[in-house]
């Protein structure tokens, strides 16, 4: 997942007493679907708000020595790879106004970072996004949206073989046998049934622009803003007067 959490957490102040709780949506889908591109894409349209992006990748558990010894028989794609009661508190307090410190997570040596956090400051709205964020219960009730990116699996085994050799330090064999074994058998096991979940499926993921601007004008909607003038900003109303 790039990390795209800079995009719009700023340092904002918490939201002012009995304003509204934080709209959070979750978005899912497989391995490289284009979650974080879709999300990207919603930040983007949403920028007259303050929108934070929070990544479950954040939540992994860090590996013992052992486990690093015997890296090729780890499951990073299984829900108890995920410290998810870490994860539920931290999203309950977001929710509920409050900022918090993320853990960060270094893909090339699979290990959360110990000294430093992400700083995450309340918000209009949060994206939790993931490939296993609607499996536990407790985590789909905080959620008011459930977005599901479809992509095809052979497009996502392309994108990820280019991803992970290029951007987290694998070799192409690495990736493969890593696909075969943990990735495609935990898509098949956990992530293709949290599917039924989802209120929006979107077929193609961040090529979709037309689900993507639905999306946008739904949670405007639910945010409160009916101002035409906000959501078509290049569209000008005529006052007409008919004369009999
Ligand atoms: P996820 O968050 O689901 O793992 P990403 O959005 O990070 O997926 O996308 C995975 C990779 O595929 C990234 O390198 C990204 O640039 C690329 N990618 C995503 N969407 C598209 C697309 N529509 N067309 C081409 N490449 C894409
Ligand atoms: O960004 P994406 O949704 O693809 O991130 C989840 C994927 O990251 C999982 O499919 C998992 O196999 C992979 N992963 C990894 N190494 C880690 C942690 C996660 O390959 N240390």
């Amino acid at each position: 997942t790039a990390d795209a959490s800079a995009a719009a957490d700023g340092f904002a102040p918490p939201p002012a007493a009995g304003s509204k709780q934080p709209f959070l949506i979750g978005v899912s889908g497989g391995t490289a679907s284009g979650k974080t591109t879709v999300c990207d894409m919603i930040i983007q349209q949403l920028h007259d708000h303050r929108v934070v992006l929070v990544n479950q990748d954040s939540f992994y558990h860090g590996l013992t020595e052992e486990e690093s010894e015997r890296l090729q028989d780890y499951n990073f794609d299984h829900p108890d790879a995920f410290d998810t009661d870490r994860l539920l508190e931290c999203m309950g307090k977001l929710k509920s106004g409050q900022s918090v410190n993320i853990p960060i997570y270094d893909f090339k040596n699979h290990r959360r970072c110990s000294e430093s956090f992400r700083k995450v400051n309340a918000s209009d709205v949060i994206i939790l996004e993931g490939i296993l964020v609607f499996h536990d219960q407790r985590v789909r009730d905080l959620m008011d949206m459930k977005i599901f990116v479809d992509t095809d699996a052979d497009i996502r085994l392309a994108r990820r073989i280019r991803r992970d050799t290029v951007e987290r330090g694998r070799d192409v064999i690495s990736v493969l046998e890593q696909y075969g074994r943990f990735v495609k058998p935990s898509f098949d096991d956990f992530v293709l049934p949290s599917k039924k979940y989802a209120d929006v499926i979107i077929p193609r993921g961040g090529d979709n622009h037309v689900a993507i601007d639905l999306i946008v004008q739904h949670i405007r909607t639910k945010l409160g803003q009916h101002d035409l003038c906000k959501i078509y900003p290049n569209v000008f109303v005529v006052h007409t007067t008919f004369q009999v």
